[in-house]
């Protein structure tokens, strides 16, 4: 495995000092590492369509909880987060739509569009709302343990980890 390149590597400086969202965002890391390999041994079709709906999944469900404890902590730049948000999903959507009409060739830049949007968003807006609320004295904690019961649930009714069985 030494030699195995890594797509996109995780680095401490990544976090946001929040376990629960850093875990999901070293998840969202996984998978795209996951769909470079698939897609640098040409695993087919099926295989990659079923990461790519994994990853889309796995977005929107964090995005739906990160959302969630913005509202709770009633962070003032909410709205334009989650326009953020709602940009890169339907960016994600017209690529998955032009990998249809257009086959292989758009996977390499999907990747290298999701691994800049996801390292800039991470370090730039992530790391500007996990401060604010940290300041502001909201009990991320406390939060957190209401959180991980209820990404429990979320991840529960998806079931995206059925792709990593079947590839
Ligand atoms: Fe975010």
């Amino acid at each position: 495995m030494s030699n195995e390149v890594v797509f996109f590597k995780w680095s401490p400086e990544y976090s946001v000092n929040i376990k629960t969202i850093d875990d999901q965002h070293q998840e969202l890391v996984n998978i795209l590492n996951r769909l470079f390999v698939a897609v640098s041994k040409r695993e087919g079709d099926k295989a990659i369509a079923g990461i790519l709906d994994a990853l889309v999944t796995y977005t929107q469900t964090h995005f739906a909880l990160e959302e969630r404890l913005m509202q709770q902590a009633k962070y003032k730049d909410f709205d334009a987060h989650k326009a953020e948000h709602q940009k890169l999903l339907d960016q994600l959507d017209q690529l998955c739509k032009k990998h249809l009409l257009e086959e292989k060739a758009i996977y390499f830049e999907m990747l290298r569009f999701l691994k800049i949007w996801l390292k800039e968003h991470i370090q730039g807006v992530d790391t500007k709302y996990s401060s604010a609320l940290q300041q502001a004295g909201f009990s991320v904690a406390a939060w957190e343990h209401e959180a991980s019961a209820e990404f429990a649930l979320m991840s529960d009714s998806k079931k995206w980890w059925e792709v990593w069985k079947a590839a």
